[in-house]
Parts: C-alpha cells; sequence; structure tokens
C-alpha cells in the first residue's frame, strides 16, 4: 500500500497511520466509520459487501478494529453479514493491552426490532459479551432474551438515541467506537451529529447501484455511504437525506491495486 497524500510513500504503516490524530486520554467519544463502495455508490454486491473488499481492504478493516475500543454495528448488518466476535491474534492483543485498551475489543449492536440470532457466534463465542443498544420502550420479554447472553443497554425510544449510546459507551471506558455500518446507522450517526472521522474504500468496480453515478446521479457529499443496492437487485432505495450536509476533510489517500483509501474528518468543531 502507498501513500498519495498528504504526503507521497511507497510504503506505509497503516497502524501508525490510523492511529494518528485521534483524540488521546479517551476524554470524548470519538467515532469512527469505515465503509466500502463501488466508483459509482454501491455498498454491497449480491446483498453483501464481500465483493467490493480487495487484500488491502481487509488488511485495514482489521487494523482499525485492533485500534478501537468497540466495534458498533446495524442490527441489519450484523444479520446480513453474520457478525462474530472480533478477533484479535495474541500478538495484537498484548499492543492494545499495553495502550491501555481490553485485548479484545466488544461488539454492539444496534437494534430496534430485537430480532437477533441469539444463538450465533456473535453472542456464545468466548470473546467479551456483546452489547445489545436497544430503545427504552423493547418489549420486556425481548429484553429479558437478550440479556442472557448479551449486555443489554436501552437508551432512547422508540429508536436508540444514538448520543446517548455513544456516551454510554464512554462511561464504559468505551471511547473509541468503529462503525461498520450500515446505511441506516450510519446515516443517524451523521443526522446526530455524531461522526468525527470516515474511513472510505472506494473499490475500482463498477456495480450499477441507482442514485450511483451512473444511474440517476451523484447523490451529495454523504450520498456515497446512504447509497445500497438491495440483495437481489429489485429494490434500490436510499435512506432519507440529511437535513445539513456533514463536511468533511481529507487527511489521507492510500492507494493499493486501484482501491483508494481515504480517511476523512469532520470538517467541524471538536465534541466538548
Ligand atoms: N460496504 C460496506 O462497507 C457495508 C458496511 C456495512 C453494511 N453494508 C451493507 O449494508 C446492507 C445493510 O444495510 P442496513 O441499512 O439495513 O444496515 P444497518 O444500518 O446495519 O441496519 C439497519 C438496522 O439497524 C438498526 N438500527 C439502525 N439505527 C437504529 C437506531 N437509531 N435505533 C434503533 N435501531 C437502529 C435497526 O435494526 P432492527 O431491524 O433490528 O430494528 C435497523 O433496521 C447490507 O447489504 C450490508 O452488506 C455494507
Amino acid at each position: 500500500m502507498r501513500a498519495l497524500l498528504p504526503e507521497p510513500a511507497d510504503l506505509v504503516d497503516l497502524v501508525e497511520t490510523y492511529a494518528s490524530g485521534i483524540p488521546g486520554g479517551g476524554d470524548r467519544p470519538f467515532v469512527r466509520v469505515n465503509m466500502i463502495s463501488s466508483l459509482d455508490g454501491a455498498i454491497a454486491v449480491a446483498g453483501r459487501s464481500a465483493g467490493l473488499g480487495g487484500g488491502g481492504d481487509r488488511l485495514l478493516f482489521h487494523v482499525l478494529r485492533s485500534l478501537c475500543d468497540v466495534v458498533l454495528v446495524g442490527a441489519g448488518t450484523a444479520r446480513v453479514e453474520r457478525y462474530r466476535q472480533v478477533h484479535v491474534p495474541p500478538e495484537v492483543q498484548e499492543v492494545r493491552r499495553s495502550r491501555g485498551q481490553a485485548p479484545v475489543p466488544p461488539v454492539a449492536v444496534v437494534t430496534q426490532s430485537c430480532n437477533l440470532d441469539w444463538s450465533s457466534e456473535l453472542f456464545r463465542g468466548p470473546g467479551p459479551r456483546t452489547i445489545v443498544l436497544a430503545p427504552g420502550n423493547t418489549p420486556a420479554d425481548a429484553l429479558q432474551q437478550a440479556r442472557v447472553v448479551a449486555d443489554v443497554m436501552t437508551v432512547g425510544a422508540g429508536a436508540v438515541d444514538l448520543t446517548a449510546a455513544v456516551a454510554s459507551l464512554h462511561d464504559m471506558g468505551l471511547a473509541h467506537v468503529l462503525c461498520e455500518g450500515g446505511p441506516t446507522l450510519n446515516t443517524s450517526l451523521a443526522a446526530a451529529n455524531l461522526v468525527d472521522e470516515l474511513c472510505l474504500t472506494l473499490s475500482p468496480q463498477l456495480a450499477g447501484c441507482v442514485g450511483g453515478v451512473l444511474l440517476g446521479g451523484w447523490l451529495g457529499s454523504t450520498g456515497v455511504w446512504m447509497a445500497r443496492t438491495e440483495a437481489d437487485g429489485t429494490r434500490n432505495f436510499r435512506s432519507q437525506p440529511l437535513a445539513q450536509l456533514v463536511p468533511l476533510r481529507l487527511v489521507s489517500l492510500l492507494e493499493d491495486e486501484s482501491y483508494l483509501f481515504l480517511r476523512l474528518a469532520a470538517a467541524r468543531p471538536p465534541q466538548g
């Protein structure tokens, strides 16, 4: 992988590159969103993101996980991508311990329905218990079922109050949040002004995404990760546009086998 910006370099230390600029000490929540998109805006092929990825993208995926305190994911993605607990190699666990982090970051799933597979590895694996973030008005029996295998936090009513959820994670010592999508959750985070950073991999492919550059026009600065193509290709839609565009500033640009890796920071004053 080579760097194109801010300074050209033939070899890049991914850990160093992506650890730089993260607020130290965990004194406030830091939310980083990691997504991959085709050049025309598709975030899934045949319903899953794997078809877009490459070696460099998979490497970056694991590096970002190795740096975070918690992996945040929407229930839709957890279901479709069959989410598991995070795997961290022993040597990386040691590095994390030396930084004062837990050896393995837990996964936190945002859900309204609580319709999750409680028998899956995500909830039954040997790693840290998965956190379930659900609205306070979730039926008691659903919460009870979840509590058997997960740490449950109820925040908000009707939908999860993401500002309160991120603050609660921070209170638990989980200050560095890595959100791995999907677009519904991303859009809600952006609407709540919670996105500090977007790591966007541009896959050198065209997937024919309605709303993308080929079919229907570009969606604006946040459209790349709001557009999606459904599994069967028959239903294409995008989330509600944000009330306000979220401006982003390019921090770095890397390249590997024609994949482009953009690291973009929210161009707004840091949260207090
Ligand atoms: N290209 C990429 O990098 C990438 C990354 C991730 C996902 N994807 C793709 O994205 C697609 C899934 O998209 P999606 O929009 O359905 O994913 P999503 O955002 O992961 O899931 C949406 C679901 O998350 C829950 N949710 C989100 N925000 C909530 C809130 N504020 N309060 C309560 N619940 C909330 C709800 O769960 P309930 O339904 O349980 O109520 C909602 O239906 C898949 O095709 C996946 O492959 C691509």
